[in-house]
């Protein structure tokens, strides 16, 4: 999970955080435009994010350069992780009620459906989630952002899905909060996911983003995701089916794996690996 903090991300190079927002968004908007006219003139869609997004600052020198090592499926973990009625608590699911008290925030319930890429539920499937509280603030020693910790919110919680694929988590709304990227950098609200398909080999990790955010176009890591259909599915919608009277707000965010298990079951690893990769992530 500390892969996905993002304050691990944290450039620390002197001169990191002189760029403006304003040359950061002229980056931003240069990449998009360069990779609009390529679709236009052809090129394929891009539904991942960018590993080198130049905005993004730290990962210029932090992504592979060299193809993944790929390893045989025959002798790793061909199986999903198998958990019981009782390895997960249901209580787990609701991130409100792990301390003596109520945590300070937006109370929001967040529910989506997983399914696989020919839209088949995936039932028992672990979801994991960890944010920041409602101030943008991580319970983490790297995270130095002068905004109070709440004693009641730790901001991590985890499901398995229903027999029809339904997750379902009570929480607390995050707040969004600054980085390091470069000068007065924030990060739009998000909720970090991690799901696994059906092997320990295909674990996701994404973030989900909440509708209308004005910090969308400012965030080279959201931004990271050149192509706008593909950042729009990372957005949850808002639900008043699932907001409750009196209670809370409600959020719907369906998650789509690829059918990349049954490739590995196939074993092939070649060209259609590399196809179902391309399509391995989120919605
Ligand atoms: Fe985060």
């Amino acid at each position: 999970m500390e892969e996905s903090f993002d304050h691990a991300h944290v450039v620390t190079s002197s001169d990191s955080a002189t760029s403006t927002q304003n040359e950061m968004t002229a980056q931003i908007e240069a990449l998009h435009r360069a990779y609009r006219e390529g679709v236009a003139a052809g090129a394929r869609v891009e539904d991942k994010p960018r590993i080198d997004f130049a905005p993004y600052r730290s990962s210029v020198l932090r992504h592979p350069t060299k193809d993944l090592r790929h390893a045989d499926p025959e002798t790793i973990e061909l199986t999903s992780p198998a958990f019981g009625t009782r390895d997960v608590h249901p209580l787990e699911a609701d991130l409100t009620i792990q301390h003596g008290g109520e945590p300070i925030g937006e109370r929001m319930i967040v529910t989506g459906r997983v399914v696989d890429g020919s839209g088949r539920p995936l039932a028992g499937q672990l979801v994991e989630i960890w944010q920041a509280n409602a101030s943008g603030r991580y319970v983490h020693k790297r995270d130095q952002h002068p905004a109070p910790l709440d004693p009641n919110f730790s901001g991590v919680g985890r499901c398995l899905t229903d027999a029809d694929g339904n997750y379902s988590f009570t929480t607390i709304r995050p707040g969004p909060y600054p980085w390091k990227n470069h000068h007065n950098a924030w990060r739009p609200a998000h909720i970090h996911f991690s799901l696994f398909g059906t092997a320990f080999t295909q674990r996701l990790v994404t973030q989900m983003y909440f509708p209308g955010d004005p910090l969308f176009p400012l965030d080279p890591i959201y931004q990271a995701i050149v192509d706008e259909d593909a950042r729009r599915r990372l957005v949850a919608t808002y639900d008043h089916d699932v907001t409750r009277h009196e209670w809370c707000t409600g959020y719907r965010w369906d998650i789509v794996l690829s059918g990349r298990g049954r490739t590995l079951f196939e074993n092939d690893l070649g060209a259609d690996h590399d196809d179902d990769h391309e399509n391995g992530d989120h919605r």
